[in-house]
C-alpha cells in the first residue's frame, strides 16, 4: 500500500493532480497535456464508443466530433435533469443530455447512456495513471476538490466519480480552502485573505481567516455561469458582429464552425495575456458569392479585448462586494488576495483586482495548480506517516437550508454563509384541515424556491391530532456540526411526539 495521497483539482475545464513528496507539494506530470501538467477535463468517444480519448487530444479533436466529445460535464454532475441550471446548460452542449432515472442527468453516446460520474471517472483514471507512472507505485487514496457552493448531491456524485476511477476518496474539500492551504499551511500565518478564483466555467470569491493551521471561511460567493467560457463566447460574438458589419452578411454557424471559432477565441485571449497584439486568420468563414467563402483576418490588441470582455469581468466585482459585505470586513483588512484559475492570468483581471482590493494580487503559486497542490497538502496530513498538527478547516454553510411550505415556497431556516456549528428552531403548522400526518421536507440551496433547490430528505410526523389548518404547533430544529452533519428534529408540541433525520450538508462524513 502506498503512503501517498493524491490531491486532485477536478475542474470544469482542466484537471491537475499533485502529491506531497519530501514535504513539498509537487504537481504530477501528465505527459502530452498542456505544459505536461494541466489536462483538459474533456473525454472524446469514437469508433462507436470503443475508443476513448481523454485530455488535450480529445479537446483538440472536438470540432471533428462535437456530438461525442464531452466537456464541462462538471456543470451538471449531481444535478437533477429538470433543474433550471441543467436545462440552461444542456442547450449549450452539442452532445445529447437526457433524463435518467429519478430525474438524473445522463449523456447519450452512440445510443448508450452514461452518467456524468462515469465521464469524470475517466478523467480521474488518467490522473491516477499519471501518478502511478510518476511515483512508480499505485496510489489509491485521494482528496478531490469541489466548488464551495456544491450541495450534498454534487459532493456525493464527485465522490462516486472517484470511486469509479478506483480511488479511495478520503475527503472532498472546497477549492478555495485548498488554495488557502497551499498558501498558508505550515507557514505560521495570522492573516485574513481572499481567494479569487476565475476559472473556465465559474467565478468564486472566498474570504478566509488563517490562524496558524486553522482555516476559517468567513464568506463565500460566486457565479457558476461566469468564466473563461463566457469570455471566449463574447469574443466569438464580436467576430460575428465584426463580419456582419463589414460585409453586410448574415452569419449562420454550424456546431463545427462554432467550435473552431471558440477555439480561436480562446487562443486570442490566452496570447493576449502575454503579447500586446495577436493576428487572427480564420479560413473560409465569411459567406461570399456562389457558395464560396472569404477568410477572416484582423489584429486583436489588448485594448480591443478589454472592450469586449470588461462587462463580463465587472460581474466578478459585484460578487466580490457581496462577499466582502457578508464577511463584515473591508478590503483594507485583507492581507493577501490569492489568484486562482486560468482566467486570473488576464492582465485586465489583475489590474481590476488591484483596483478593487487596493493591493497587488498574490501570484506566489501558479494559479491553475494551486488548488491541487493544496489538496495534496490536506491529503499528506491524513496519510499514515504524518504525525504533526493537521489543519483544522472551519466552514460556513455553503447554501441556504429550509423547510418546504406550500406551492414552490421554502421557509428558510439557515442562510448561506452562516458559520458552523449552529442551531435553529422554528414553529411550523399544518397546511390542511384534519391532516393525518405532517411532512417536513428539507431543501438545500435555491433560497425560497423549491424548483431552484435540492431536496435533501424528508421526515413525517404520523398520527397527529386531527386539527383545523393552522392549529398544530410543530417545532423544527436544525442542528449542524462543524463536519456538516445536519440533525433535523420535528416535535409535535401537543403530544411531544418526535421524529428525527440525520443528513450531511457536505454530502459525506468528513474524516470518516
Ligand atoms: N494565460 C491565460 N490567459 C487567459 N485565460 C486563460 C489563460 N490560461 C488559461 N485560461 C483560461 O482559463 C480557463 C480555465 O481555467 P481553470 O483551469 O482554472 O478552470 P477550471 O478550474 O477547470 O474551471 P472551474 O474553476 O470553472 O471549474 C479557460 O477558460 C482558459 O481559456
Ligand atoms: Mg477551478
Amino acid at each position: 500500500m502506498s503512503d501517498y495521497v493524491l490531491g486532485i483539482d477536478l475542474g470544469t475545464s482542466t484537471t491537475s493532480v499533485s502529491v506531497v513528496q519530501d514535504g513539498m507539494a509537487t504537481v504530477i506530470p501528465i505527459i502530452g497535456e498542456e505544459e505536461d501538467k494541466v489536462m483538459p477535463s474533456v473525454v472524446g468517444f469514437s469508433n462507436r464508443g470503443e475508443t476513448i480519448t481523454v485530455g488535450k487530444k480529445a479537446k483538440d479533436l472536438r470540432h471533428l466530433n462535437p456530438v461525442n466529445t464531452i466537456y464541462s460535464i462538471k456543470r451538471v454532475i449531481g444535478r437533477n435533469f429538470s433543474h433550471p441550471e441543467t436545462q440552461k446548460y444542456a442547450r449549450r452542449f452539442p452532445y445529447k443530455v437526457v433524463q435518467g432515472k429519478n430525474d438524473s442527468v445522463e449523456i447519450e453516446i452512440f445510443g448508450r447512456r452514461v452518467t456524468p460520474q462515469m465521464i469524470l471517472s475517466l478523467v480521474l483514471k488518467k490522473a491516477k495513471k499519471a501518478a502511478r507512472e510518476y511515483l512508480g507505485e499505485e496510489v489509491n487514496d485521494a482528496i478531490i476538490t469541489v466548488p464551495a457552493n456544491y450541495n450534498e448531491a454534487q459532493r456525493r456524485a464527485t465522490q462516486e466519480a472517484g470511486r469509479l476511477a478506483g480511488l479511495n476518496v478520503l475527503r472532498i474539500i472546497n477549492e478555495p480552502t485548498a488554495a488557502a492551504l497551499a498558501y498558508g499551511f505550515g507557514a505560521n500565518r495570522n492573516e485574513k485573505i481572499a481567494v479569487f478564483d476565475f476559472g473556465g466555467g465559474t467565478f468564486d470569491i472566498t474570504i478566509l481567516e488563517v490562524n496558524n493551521n486553522i482555516f476559517s471561511v468567513l464568506a463565500t460567493a460566486g457565479d457558476s455561469f461566469l468564466g473563461g467560457d463566457d469570455i471566449d463566447a463574447a469574443i466569438v460574438q464580436f467576430i460575428i458582429y465584426d463580419i456582419e458589419q463589414t460585409y453586410n452578411v448574415q452569419m449562420m454557424l454550424d456546431s463545427e464552425m462554432m467550435i473552431i471559432l471558440l477555439t480561436e477565441a480562446e487562443r486570442i485571449k490566452i496570447e493576449l495575456s502575454k503579447e500586446e497584439k495577436v493576428s487572427v486568420l480564420v479560413k473560409n468563414l465569411i459567406p461570399y458569392k456562389d457558395e464560396t467563402y472569404l477568410d477572416y483576418e484582423r489584429t486583436f490588441d489588448r485594448r480591443l479585448l478589454e472592450q469586449i470582455v470588461d462587462p463580463i469581468i465587472s460581474r466578478c466585482f459585484d460578487i466580490c462586494k457581496t462577499a466582502m459585505t457578508d464577511s463584515h470586513l473591508s478590503v483594507t483588512d485583507l492581507d493577501a488576495v490569492i489568484m486562482v484559475g486560468g482566467s486570473s492570468k488576464m492582465p485586465r483581471v489583475q489590474q481590476r483586482v488591484s483596483e478593487f482590493f487596493q493591493q497587488p494580487p498574490y501570484f506566489g503559486i501558479e494559479s491553475v495548480l494551486v488548488i491541487s497542490m493544496g489538496a495534496s497538502i490536506m491529503g499528506h496530513t491524513l496519510s499514515a506517516g504524518y504525525s504533526e498538527t493537521a489543519p483544522t478547516l472551519l466552514d460556513v454553510v455553503p447554501l441556504s437550508l429550509g423547510v418546504g411550505s406550500v406551492g414552490d415556497y421554502i421557509e428558510v431556516l439557515v442562510d448561506k454563509n452562516e458559520p458552523l456549528p449552529l442551531e435553529r428552531k422554528e414553529i411550523f403548522t399544518n397546511a390542511a384541515d384534519n391532516a393525518e400526518n405532517v411532512k417536513i421536507a428539507i431543501y438545500q440551496g435555491g433560497g425560497q424556491s423549491k424548483k431552484q433547490s435540492h431536496l435533501m430528505g424528508e421526515l413525517t410526523l404520523a398520527d397527529i391530532r386531527r386539527a383545523r389548518r393552522g392549529e398544530l404547533k410543530i417545532e423544527v430544529t436544525f442542528e449542524i456540526d462543524t463536519n456538516g452533519v445536519l440533525n433535523v428534529s420535528a416535535v409535535d408540541l401537543d403530544t411531544g411526539r418526535m421524529q428525527k433525520i440525520t443528513l450531511n450538508i457536505l454530502g459525506l462524513e468528513q474524516g470518516a
